[in-house]
This record gives C-alpha cells, structure tokens and sequence, in this order.
C-alpha cells in the first residue's frame, strides 16, 4: 500500500482491489468494535460491494456485531415500489442488511415513494434523524463518472443538504442496463447533500479499476469545484481516496 497526501486529503493505492477492500471493512470493523452503536453511512453501486462482503464475513467468522450500530445511506430514487429490486432499499438488503444482525429499524434510506408535498418535510427529518443518532462517523463514497457523490450532480453546492434532485443524463444512462432501458430509469432521487456528508467525522472514498483512473485523476487534481462534487472531499478534515493499483492515475 502507497500513502500519500493532497492537502488533507491522504490518497492511498492498494496492489490489489481486494486489499483495498480489506483496509477499509477493517476500519469499519475496528470502529464498530470501539463503538458497538456507530453510525455508518452507507454508498450503493458497484463500489462498495467487496466492502460489504468482507463485512459479512467478519459478522459470520469473527462475530463482528451489528446489533447496535445505525445506518444511513446516501440515495434513493424516487418512485419505485418499496420492494422493486431496483431500489436502493432492496440493494442493501441483498448485499447487507439480510446477512448481517443489523436492526432493521437502525437502518435508514430516503424514502423515494413519499408524496410530491412531503418531499421537503422527508428531507428535512432525514437530516435531522442523523443529528439526533450524533452525526455520521463514517461515510462510504464512490464516484460517478461524472464526479456525482451520491446523487450529488455536478453544480451541486458546498452548502446542499439532503433534497431532491434531478438525475444528470449519465447517471440515468448508467443504469440503464440494470433498469431493462433509459426510459424505465427514475429522473429524480433524494439524495444526502454535500454540507451532509462533508459532515461525517470520516470520508474514505473508493475508486477501482481503469475506468475510474481518470475520474480519480481528476478528484486530485480539480480544486473542490461544483463541476466536479467529487473534489469536494478534498475540504474534508479526515478523507482518504482509497483505489486500486488499476485506478490510480
Ligand atoms: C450511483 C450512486 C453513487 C455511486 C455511483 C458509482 O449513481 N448513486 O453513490 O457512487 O453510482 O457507481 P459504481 O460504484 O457502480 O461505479
């Protein structure tokens, strides 16, 4: 593992994908033993996946214990049915929640199917429920091809709080494949904002493969910049940019 610094961002390249995994379910694992009730917040996409897996696997080998600890991923999009299997919600059960002894009413999505004047109101509470479990201390990020954190599209200010949003062309041309076509895509999501996730005591961000090489390049590179919400983690007190030998510029 290589170590460096850009700013306060530390920017660290693993050999392989799945020692990157390993540090970082190693990191969740060591806070969740110090705080048996911490407050993880979680990321969807492929990214994250191996993360997930390795956690599941210290649950069942090592007795990692979740019975305590909150959760609060970053989207949903909107209008799909609570069980649609495309949903954010049915994702993290499949490849977490169903596996490990997580409490169901500990962990937390934005809620996609809430009606047009509840929206803000929802925002609002999602905002509020992770002050009153005292902050995130942990966020997961991946990035979307373009510089997107969560559903945080470019243009997306410093200040944003969980909201609303329209989805940007690419993000909704990226799942497409997994949606059967562009035009069952959802065109909006609630998303956790940037202001929200800058908040989080720690970011590790998580990056592999070729195709990510020059979107991580540029979350070094770019000062933070709206254009580029990715940039963004680089104003954060405690973030690491964790990638594989593959994704590293
Ligand atoms: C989605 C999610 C993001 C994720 C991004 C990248 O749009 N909302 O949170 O980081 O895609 O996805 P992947 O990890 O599959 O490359």
């Amino acid at each position: 593992m290589r170590s460096a610094a850009h700013g306060s961002l530390v920017f660290e390249t693993h050999a392989t994908r799945a020692e990157a995994e390993r540090s970082v379910a190693e990191e969740i694992a060591a806070l969740v033993r110090a705080k048996p009730d911490a407050v993880l917040g979680l990321a969807t996409g492929d990214t994250p996946t191996g993360v997930y897996r390795e956690l599941v696997r210290l649950h069942r080998d090592s007795g990692l214990d979740f019975s305590s600890v909150r959760t609060f991923n970053l989207d949903e999009y909107c209008g799909l049915a609570a069980d649609d299997p495309r949903s954010f919600t049915c994702w993290m059960q499949t490849q977490l929640f169903a596996h490990v002894n997580v409490d169901r009413a500990n962990t937390h999505l934005p809620d996609g199917r809430v009606a047009e004047a509840d929206v803000v109101r929802h925002a609002a509470a999602y905002e509020r429920a992770i002050e009153s479990a005292g902050g995130i201390d942990l966020q997961l990020l991946g990035i979307g091809r373009n510089g997107h954190i969560g559903f945080n599209e470019p243009g997306a200010d410093l200040h944003t709080r969980t909201r609303r949003v329209e989805l940007h062309a690419w993000t909704r041309a990226d799942a497409a494949a997994a949606f059967g076509g562009l035009e069952h895509v959802p065109t909006r999501g609630i998303t956790m904002g940037i202001g929200t996730i800058l908040a989080a005591r720690r970011v590790r961000m998580l990056a592999f493969g070729v195709r990510k090489a020059p979107l991580v390049a540029r979350t070094l590179r770019a000062a933070p910049d709206p254009a580029w919400p990715a940039s963004y983690v680089r104003l954060h007190a405690d973030a690491r940019l964790v990638v594989d030998r593959d994704a590293a510029p």
